[in-house]
């Protein structure tokens, strides 16, 4: 009788989000109540081909729920997607006795977990990057904080822009996906949203800041995300040259967006999604990701995952405007 104990590694890669450290928690200890023995791999995929690894119990991930960041550190990893340091991945996990794995990071580090478990591996993916561009889950883990931390600073902005009469332009991170700024218009008042999604001309934006400064507003709100058609430094420029009853300030929020403390809707979808993959794993599931559905808590292939990104929601881009006036 083979009586090893199934030993899973965790990781985080890729961008860290607000929530990862819930997630590790979540992960550790699930897998010890069920009777697993847990491997930390630091630094993303880079610590797996390196072998950075120690093994992590109850206590070690005492303390770090309310904690912002990742424990575990991360990296981007170009060259996990060559086949030679895939193959000193799985070397290395094979040395260490690791049965399975569990990464917790956005749509590159999904892609590295189904690329391993297209080779045999028994990887599982759990979502999370604030920019909630991933296919197959309502929300990716960090999403809710950067939210908030969002709202916090445009309601901060929004009392000195009406002070001084000013439009700000906004900048929100989110890559390609304007899911971040559209949510902002909507929970931040905005007059304005730009995303990738929907290009538009500077003409158009300052069409509507004109027309909020004559409908007698005292402030303007323009959200921009970051893949926007329009660069915000042009935009302020050019709104600037346009004379549209407004002076602009730029504010990018930056990096800012992925710190923090998490919510506790974040905590509570980490512990929900890491608590599933490690049953899910030790159930003998793989090449998965456990993502929100309606309120339940599913396992995507992570071949349908990888294959598409999710997109901002024009519904609710329908609504921003709506609501804008
Ligand atoms: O994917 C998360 C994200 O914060 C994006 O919104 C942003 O474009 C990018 O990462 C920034 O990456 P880095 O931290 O490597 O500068």
């Amino acid at each position: 009788m083979n009586d090893k104990r199934f030993t899973l590694g965790v990781m985080t890669s890729g961008g860290d989000s607000p929530g990862m450290n819930p997630c590790i928690r979540a992960v550790v200890r699930t897998a010890h109540a069920s009777n697993a023995d847990v491997i930390g791999i630091l630094d993303g995929f880079e610590g797996l081909i390196n072998g950075q690894f120690q093994p992590l119990g109850n206590r070690d991930v005492g303390g770090i729920l309310q904690r912002g960041g990742t424990i575990l550190q991360t990296r981007r990893s170009q060259r996990f997607l060559e086949k030679g340091c895939q193959r000193e991945a799985i070397r290395n996990m094979n040395s260490a006795g690791m049965d399975g794995l569990i990464v917790i990071g956005g749509e590159g580090s999904l892609k590295g977990a189904h690329a391993l478990a297209g080779q045999g591996v028994k990887a599982l993916g759990i979502p999370a990057s604030i920019d909630n561009d991933i296919w197959g889950t309502n929300m990716a883990i960090g999403v809710d904080t950067a939210m908030n931390t969002i709202m916090d600073a445009v309601d901060k902005l929004r009392d000195t822009a009406s002070s001084h009469s000013r439009a700000f332009l906004v900048e929100t991170m989110g890559r390609g996906c304007g899911y971040l700024a559209v949510m902002a218009g909507i929970v931040c008042g905005a007059e304005m949203v730009l995303i990738p999604e929907v290009p538009v001309s500077v003409e158009e934006v300052a069409k509507a800041v004109n027309e909020a400064y004559m409908r007698g507003k005292k402030h303007a709100i323009i959200i921009v995300a970051e893949g926007a058609s329009i660069k915000i430094a042009d935009l302020a420029k050019a709104l600037d040259d346009m004379d549209v009853g407004f002076m602009t300030r730029v504010t990018i929020l930056g990096h800012i967006q992925r710190g923090g403390s998490p919510t506790a809707f974040e905590r509570m979808l980490a512990a929900r999604l890491g608590t599933r993959a490690v049953e899910a794993l030790l159930a003998g599931e793989t090449d998965m990701m456990v993502g929100l559905q309606g309120r339940d808590v599913e396992l995507i292939p992570l071949a349908e995952v990888t294959a598409q990104a999710r997109q901002a929601n024009m519904e609710y881009y329908e609504m921003a405007r709506r609501l804008a006036l």
